[in-house]
């Protein structure tokens, strides 16, 4: 793997390899030391135009676990507040030696710009750009539904057949986005639910069915209901009459939460914003797995480095991971 710009142009079989990498970072990480000498002389950096916290810290504590050496950077403070622009800071950045940049964005194409335009060698890994993609977070909550699902059975396992359903501000979420391709692609049935104005308008095209009411999805018994946060901050109109209208609607109640199977799961990117699209209740009970989802989204991101920085590594390497 060259580079991580997005999901919908990964492959199943590509997909299935990283979750399966993952597993084995995953169980490295339950050793007493975690650390692997396996990106020793390697340099990531973190490039960050937007504000991020478990993002930035999640590829960062998956960088140093390889033990690759990690240069955080972050718009504020630095010269791009002066207008230096992603080219020059890119040149720069490889001018010290990066062997892969993790940039996140507010534009949506910036990560495809990097890789694609001869101005850096280094690998590129998608952090979340604009409204379009974050494809490590559609990762890790597939390997969270994979894990809760199958347990230590999931290695090689695809999602055939499994109901996700993904309610709230699909129309600002990358991470909806990233989660429709790659679910689709692991053989997942996926079903949106949104008011009318936070469904994009280009959705016909793609592979999911449309609810517009929570409590009849919910009816339908989804395997795993994927909760997003409204991004007020993408914000520049009144897309639902208030808060509270759109909690009464289209938030995760203690009701709704009784309402699902007794075995389906409850995912959430984070932040959350508690009380509007989820309640403390059901953020916090055991079918929530929110905490799972950052704890496994550093074996996901140590599975990507490792394939952008290490794939060409012999088999004997490869098994000091096992
Ligand atoms: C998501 C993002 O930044 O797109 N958060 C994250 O990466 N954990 C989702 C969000 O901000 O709502």
């Amino acid at each position: 793997m060259r580079h991580l710009l997005d999901t919908q142009h990964l492959s199943r079989a590509e997909a299935l390899e990283i979750l399966d990498v993952a597993e084995d970072m995953a169980d490295t990480q339950r050793r007493e030391v975690k650390k692997l000498p396996t990106l020793r002389g390697k340099t990531v950096v973190n490039l960050f135009f937007e504000d991020s916290t478990r993002t930035r810290i999640s590829f960062e504590a998956a960088a140093k676990r390889l033990s690759a050496d990690v240069i955080n950077f972050s718009a504020k403070g630095s010269s791009v507040s002066k207008g230096e622009s992603l080219q020059d800071t890119a040149q720069t950045l490889q001018a010290m030696g990066a062997d892969a940049v993790v940039i996140r964005h507010g534009a949506s194409g910036a990560p495809r710009t990097l890789a694609t335009s001869g101005w850096i060698t280094a690998g590129v890994v998608n952090a979340g750009d604009g409204t379009h993609e974050h494809p490590t977070q559609a990762l890790l909550d597939a390997f969270t539904i994979r894990k809760r699902l199958f347990g230590d059975d999931s290695r090689g396992r695809d999602l055939d057949g499994i109901r996700v359903t993904i309610v709230g501000d699909v129309l600002h979420s990358r991470v909806a986005r990233s989660n429709v391709w790659l679910l689709h692609s692991l053989g997942a049935r996926v079903t949106l639910v949104a008011p009318p104005t936070l469904v994009p308008q280009d959705v016909r095209g793609w592979p999911v069915e449309i609810d517009y009411d929570l409590d009849h999805a919910i009816a339908a018994a989804p395997d795993a209901l994927m909760m997003l946060r409204i991004q007020l901050e993408r914000m520049n109109a009144a897309y639902f009459p208030t808060e509270r209208e759109y909690s009464r609607r289209y938030g995760l109640d203690a009701r709704r939460l009784a309402d699902l199977p007794t075995d389906s799961i409850v995912l959430h990117p984070g932040p959350m914003n508690r009380g509007l699209e989820i309640s403390a209740e059901a953020a916090d009970s055991p079918r929530s797995t929110v905490l799972e989802q950052v704890t496994n989204g550093v074996s996901v991101r140590m599975a990507v480095l490792y394939l952008l920085l290490a794939g060409e590594r012999s088999d004997t390497e490869k098994e000091d991971l096992r």
